[in-house]
């Protein structure tokens, strides 16, 4: 099968494509004829190692010292599953599923084996809504598993007052969208360029970072959720303003804390709130797999508005 794996850390063009072996699915998992991916932030961190010494050592400890160990990277499908394993009781072939591989990685392959049940390292599968196309379905699952996280230890009540720093990325765009299902009143904070589509996505309203400082308009929120991720920005001065912008008994969350547990039941609740229109995929730009470099290369900039699919067309070479 047609992969791409990554030869080395570094920049976009140590991705290489190269033919590998079709996995064949263990007794708990099933075979997925891959559509669709997305170059995550979690892609082109793993792809460039690019990372403080100690975070970097460790980074290498686990994932592999001068390459990944897994040369396949890629965290988010969505395809049909080909074949499954003996034990595999909840799924089936032909069913369209989409989901996260976790530290198995392979999603930028024209297939992939994962388990049907979730496991602390192994990722997780959820069937996809008819009417969700496949790459909508991969747009939508790396910030519909990562954002739930985050917004669940919050605990955000209906009425309360929340802000999404970040509103424009990944985690940050579906954060607005679910915790404005959730009935709270949503600050959106992001760049000039992004204020359109954050308030597109229900926003209350929208500040622009170029412009205002976040404690300017002396609001007082009960959380404020940090989608900035890690070396993006001047974490220090941004909680200091963050603090004054919160409530006494306000929660600041940052994307970068703590490790998210891969749930397919948030994709599920993610597909309940697809079907009834309260949600959307927000896709910046599509690309084939073969011209994944330059896809990376657009994501290295630190500029992309939600996601940014990958599309794999099986049988031409
Ligand atoms: N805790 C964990 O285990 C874990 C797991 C997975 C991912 N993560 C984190 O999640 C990150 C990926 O998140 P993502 O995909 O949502 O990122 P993303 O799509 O790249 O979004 C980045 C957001 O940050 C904003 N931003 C960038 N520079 C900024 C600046 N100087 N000031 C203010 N805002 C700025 C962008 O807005 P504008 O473009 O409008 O400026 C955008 O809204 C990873 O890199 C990692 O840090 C953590």
């Amino acid at each position: 099968m047609k992969a791409v794996v990554c030869t080395q850390y570094g920049p976009p063009d140590v991705l290489q494509f190269k033919e590998m072996p079709k996995p064949q699915p263990k007794d708990h998992e099933v075979c997925i004829k891959n559509f669709a991916t997305a170059v995550t932030g979690s892609d082109v961190l793993i792809r460039g190692a690019d990372m403080p010494v100690l975070l970097g050592l460790m980074f290498r400890m686990m994932i592999g010292f001068r390459k990944p160990r897994r040369p396949i990277i890629g965290l988010v499908f969505a395809g049909e599953i080909e074949s499954i394993g003996n034990d595999v009781t909840r799924f089936k072939t032909g069913d369209q599923v989409y989901g996260f591989t976790g530290f198995g990685f392979g999603a930028y392959a024209e297939y992939l084996c994962i388990s049907e049940v979730e496991s602390k390292r192994g990722g997780c599968l959820a069937m996809k809504p008819g009417d969700m196309s496949y790459e909508e379905a991969a747009a939508v699952a790396y910030g519909g598993v990562l954002a739930p996280y985050f917004l669940e230890k919050s605990a955000i009540q209906k009425g309360q007052k929340v802000c999404i720093y970040g509103a424009s990325g990944a985690i940050g765009t579906t954060s607005v969208q679910l915790v404005k299902n959730l009935g709270a009143d949503v600050t959106g904070v992001c760049s000039t360029k992004n204020v359109e589509l954050v308030k597109s996505l229900g926003a209350d309203s929208v500040i622009d970072y170029s412009k205002e400082d976040i404690a300017g308009r002396r609001e007082q929120y009960d959380c404020i959720l940090d989608a900035v991720p890690n070396g993006k920005i001047d974490r220090k001065k941004l909680k200091a303003q963050c603090r004054k912008a919160l409530s006494p008994s306000g929660k600041y969350i940052s994307i970068d804390d703590g490790s998210p547990p891969l749930k397919a039941e948030y994709l599920v609740q993610l597909n309940a709130l697809f079907e009834a229109g309260e949600f959307k995929a927000v896709i910046d730009r599509t690309y084939p797999l073969e011209h994944i470099i330059e896809a990376h290369t657009y994501v290295d900039t630190g500029r992309k508005k939600g996601n940014v699919v990958i599309t794999l067309k099986h049988g031409i070479t």
